[in-house]
């Protein structure tokens, strides 16, 4: 069944609206505002979510505080130096090192408490989660980067074996080091017996399009293959993968799951995923 996208009425917002609001330079070309309002109207929340272009992070933080919103997400290039203006760190985003949502709470004394998470890895692992258990699934990620960090310790998480492999093999070897697991040099793939591949490289992005970021006679041995490039959506890896007959996620399961998972931080409700996943479908499509 298609889902009902609902326009967010801007005359509805009132004095009680709730707001809410994505932090990062730039963001006009964020997807959040969208994705999260069409959630809001669904459930016919009081509540709003704008742009907010920050480039001194620690004002437009202290800023939000006082001006009494209630969350926000925070993207490129603050997900990192925010954990300095948080209160109250999550153990999983301190291990990440970065953050990408904020939730303001007031404490007994009527003092705004800042909370700070990392849905990014929550993202990953449900989307994972809908192909594969991923207690005890051997699981090989491609890439060393930021997102390779946050998918690495959401899978050990959930219980799953990892190995990294990397292009460039000091970066490879330290996140492996921090993950506690196995690095493998891009030339030695096919030592590495996993269930799950993930590609966090941008390899295959638009305009290398006809990229892959390892060989395609390798994919027969993985059951599910995850790329976090979404654009183009149809990936040649995951085009490769199809092929080979794996199951294959694409990256706007991650994002539309790291949305969800702020949305629920936020709320206390199930996100509508449905009409978030639409939302986003509608723009790549
Ligand atoms: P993010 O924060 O999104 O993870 P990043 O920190 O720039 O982004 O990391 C990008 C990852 O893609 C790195 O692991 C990078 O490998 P290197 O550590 O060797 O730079 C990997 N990557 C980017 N382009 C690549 C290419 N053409 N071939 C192989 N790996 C590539």
């Amino acid at each position: 069944m298609r889902a009902k996208t609902v326009a967010i009425n801007p005359m509805n917002i009132d004095g009680s609206t709730k707001t809410f609001g994505i932090l990062g330079n730039p963001v006009h070309h964020s997807l959040s505002p969208a994705m999260h309002n069409a959630a809001f109207s669904t459930l016919e929340l009081n509540s709003v979510y704008i742009p907010l272009p920050a480039g001194d992070l620690q004002a437009a933080v202290a800023g939000l505080s006082a001006l009494g919103f209630s969350g926000a997400s925070v993207t490129i290039p603050h997900k990192q130096e925010v954990i300095r203006h948080v209160d109250v760190l999550d153990p999983v985003a301190r291990k990440i090192g970065a953050v990408n949502t904020l939730v303001f709470q007031e404490d007994e004394n009527a003092r705004t408490v800042v909370y700070g998470y990392n849905t990014d890895w929550m993202g990953a692992n449900r989307a994972l989660d809908e192909e594969i258990k991923l207690q005890g699934c051997r699981v090989l990620i491609l890439g060393a980067g930021g997102s390779a960090r946050a998918i690495g310790y959401g899978l050990l998480e959930a219980g799953a074996e990892i190995i990294v492999a990397n292009r460039t093999r000091s970066r490879g070897e330290n996140l492996a080091a921090a993950l506690g697991c196995r690095f493998c040099p891009l030339d030695m793939l096919e030592t590495v017996s996993a269930d799950v591949l993930v590609n966090t490289t941008s390899v295959g992005m638009t305009p290398n399009d006809g990229e892959i970021p390892l060989s395609p006679a390798l994919l027969p041995r993985f059951s599910v293959v995850m790329d976090i490039v979404y654009a183009p959506l149809q990936t040649r890896l995951l085009g490769e993968a199809a092929r080979a007959g794996c199951r294959v996620v694409n990256g706007l399961a991650m994002l539309l799951y790291q949305g969800a998972a702020q949305f629920k931080l936020w709320t206390g409700t199930e996100a509508p995923v449905e009409v978030m996943r639409q939302v986003l479908d509608t723009h790549f499509s």
